[in-house]
């Protein structure tokens, strides 16, 4: 599975491709928004950065102003796929960019009927939000099992990418299911990492280094 960081902090950026474990970079409005930086700016400088795909998202919502902010966000750098909400106007769009060559992250997926209509659509990525779904009391990861299995009956290529993750079981069910992609918060990569067994034992070692004597480690 791939691992994206879901953030448009570049220093967070930069923090998680030194871990050597990122694979690419999703951002949307109001990520950028907190940013206090133009879109444009904070996008040219991700995906200078990181050589995996980068999301940026469409700000409006009609056909013509998407495609237009689609080709816009498409010319920044080669590896920026088109975030597009999942309304019909949306499929529209994906349908031309797809069409086009250029790679669409179809977002705010809260359905698996919704994620056959933009893998019908031609999207490249799907993003259904399992953090959002389990806040209003539904099974955001059954979901994202219902869209790999439709995906699998049908041999549907488009890729599955978690998204709104909020926890480590988020992204341990998201392996076990076979997810192509989790787009992760910082926060929770730092999650990922830290065991409690691992401080106590390390704690341990370094008591028990500092015992050994001087000249014969
Ligand atoms: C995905 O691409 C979105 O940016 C993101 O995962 C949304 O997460 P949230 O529900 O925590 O805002």
């Amino acid at each position: 599975m791939k691992i994206f960081i879901d953030t448009a902090d570049i220093a967070e950026i930069r923090e998680a491709a030194s871990l050597g474990l990122l694979d690419g970079v999703t951002t949307n409005p109001t990520l950028v928004a907190a940013t206090g930086r133009p879109m444009r700016d904070v996008l040219a400088e991700i995906c200078d950065l990181v050589d995996g795909p980068v999301s940026g998202e469409v700000l409006s919502t009609t056909h013509d102003e998407m495609l237009e902010e689609a080709h816009e966000l498409a010319a920044i750098a080669p590896n920026i796929v088109v975030k597009i909400p999942l309304i019909a106007e949306g499929l529209r769009v994906v349908k031309e960019l797809t069409a086009e060559g250029i790679r669409t992250n179809v977002t705010l997926c809260f359905s698996p009927i919704q994620a056959l209509l933009a893998a019908k659509a031609g999207a490249t990525y799907i993003s259904p939000f399992v953090g959002r779904l389990d806040d209003v009391g539904h099974d955001g990861m059954d979901t994202v099992a219902q869209i790999l299995e439709i995906y699998n009956n049908y041999e549907i290529d488009t890729e599955v990418l978690v998204a709104s993750v909020r926890s480590p079981v988020h992204v341990l069910e998201a392996l076990r299911l076979g997810a192509d992609v989790a787009t992760i918060p910082l926060k929770i990569i730092h999650q990922l990492i830290k065991h409690p067994l691992t401080d106590v034992g390390l704690k341990r070692f370094l008591e028990d280094a500092a015992k050994i004597p001087k000249g014969k480690r």
